[in-house]
């Protein structure tokens, strides 16, 4: 693999200097380059969507798997004229009030479109991302910009520009640094390719929000919630990359154990006390055999704190060497609560202790 002479721009106001950055990385992107950037989730990492050879450099750069398909952004509605062959009506709804915003559409694709871009599926996953230097970037680019998160795959995703940094120094070209993401978590992905508008990876937007502005129900896919059941106890955690879930997902995303810190985790779930209690014990135990214990628990009833600081947690646990993470379980009855969950789960292996 090539290293490359990444060069890092620091940005926080559109000031000309920043607008002069923005143009010459979007020139970058338009020559086939990767440029990572901030959006309202977390930071991506782009290539030209279009350009197939840009495309397979992602994968090469994060060491991602070639089936897992992107997210390509787009700062202008007009764009999806190059991506879809028309605009469904509940796309258009969806669009008109959450976009720019954490949401992710999958909808049918041109032929067009990359199958490097896809994974191979006939469909295509886009979203208009809430950030100013993300949508500058595009427009200034003029083509749709395909990225996934900003890590190394299998890595927590990135929230912070020095994140990003530490991932990715010599395999982007360009890194703009700018402040923390205000979302944390990924966006909500929702596939409008079926009868029923269903939820493939859940996110800050909610399957409520959104079926309100649909006037009609929108579904979580039921892969999601088996990953909740479907765990077994602390020593039977799943190897990365294997489909532990008895519903095949529908999104290749499902499948994969991401965002894995480097020290073992464990979730424990139950009443709260039952699980402060139970962290203790463990933690004293294992901290008697030489171990060090890194705890993850959230406020209870604050699950967006809990989005926003996540990732960033995970990374702090993995800077400060902890062999053992003990995480105590958020509330999956609360849609945001499950979305950080459906992370907190994939992290940890799966590895759930019911107190
Ligand atoms: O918030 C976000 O969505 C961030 C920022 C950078 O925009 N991007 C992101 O991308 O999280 P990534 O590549 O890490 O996740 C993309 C997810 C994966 O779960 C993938 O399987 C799913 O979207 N996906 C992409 N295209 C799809 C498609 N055509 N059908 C079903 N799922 C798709
Ligand atoms: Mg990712």
């Amino acid at each position: 693999m090539i290293t490359k002479q990444t060069k890092v721009f620091e940005i926080t106001d559109m000031d000309n200097k920043a607008k002069e950055e923005l143009r010459e990385a979007a020139k970058v992107l338009r020559d086939g380059g990767l440029v990572a950037f901030p959006t309202e989730t977390v930071y991506g990492l782009g290539a030209n969507a279009l350009n197939p050879d840009a495309v397979r450099a992602i994968f090469l750069a994060k060491g991602r798997p070639s089936d897992n398909p992107l997210i390509v952004h787009i700062a202008e509605l007009s764009t999806l004229e190059v991506l879809i062959p028309a605009i469904p009506a509940e796309a258009k709804m969806l669009a008109e009030k959450f976009w720019p915003g954490p949401l992710t559409m999958v909808l049918e694709k041109l032929p067009q479109v990359p199958d490097v871009t896809t994974g191979g599926l006939p469909t295509v996953a886009i979203r208009m991302p809430d950030n100013p230097i993300a949508l500058e970037l595009i427009r200034q680019c003029g083509c749709p910009v395909a990225a996934p998160s900003a890590n190394i795959s299998g890595r927590p995703s990135s929230t912070k520009g020095e994140h990003v940094v530490q991932d990715l120094m010599g395999k982007a070209d360009i890194i703009i640094k700018s402040c923390d993401c205000k979302v944390g978590i990924e966006s909500t992905v929702l596939d409008l390719t079926g009868p029923v508008p269903t939820i493939l990876r859940p996110g800050i937007l909610t399957p409520e929000q959104l079926g309100q502005t649909l006037g009609k129900d929108v579904v979580i896919h039921p892969g999601i919630l088996d990953q909740s059941t479907t765990h077994a106890g602390p020593n039977s955690g799943t190897t990365a990359g294997t489909d532990t879930h008895l519903i095949p997902p529908k999104s290749p995303g499902m499948k994969y154990t991401h965002y894995a810190p480097k020290a073992e985790m464990v979730i424990l779930r139950g009443a709260r006390e039952d699980v402060e209690r139970e962290i203790e014990r463990i933690r004293t135990e294992r901290e008697q055999t030489g171990s060090k214990v890194g705890l993850l628990l959230f406020e209870e009833k604050d699950f967006e704190k809990a989005a926003h600081d996540f990732f960033a947690m995970l990374r702090d646990l993995d800077d400060q060497n902890v062999d053992l993470i003990l995480a105590g379980a958020l509330n999956e009855k609360d849609s945001i609560g499950l979305a950080v969950m459906n992370r907190m789960l994939k992290a940890s292996g799966y590895k759930v202790i019911d107190v």
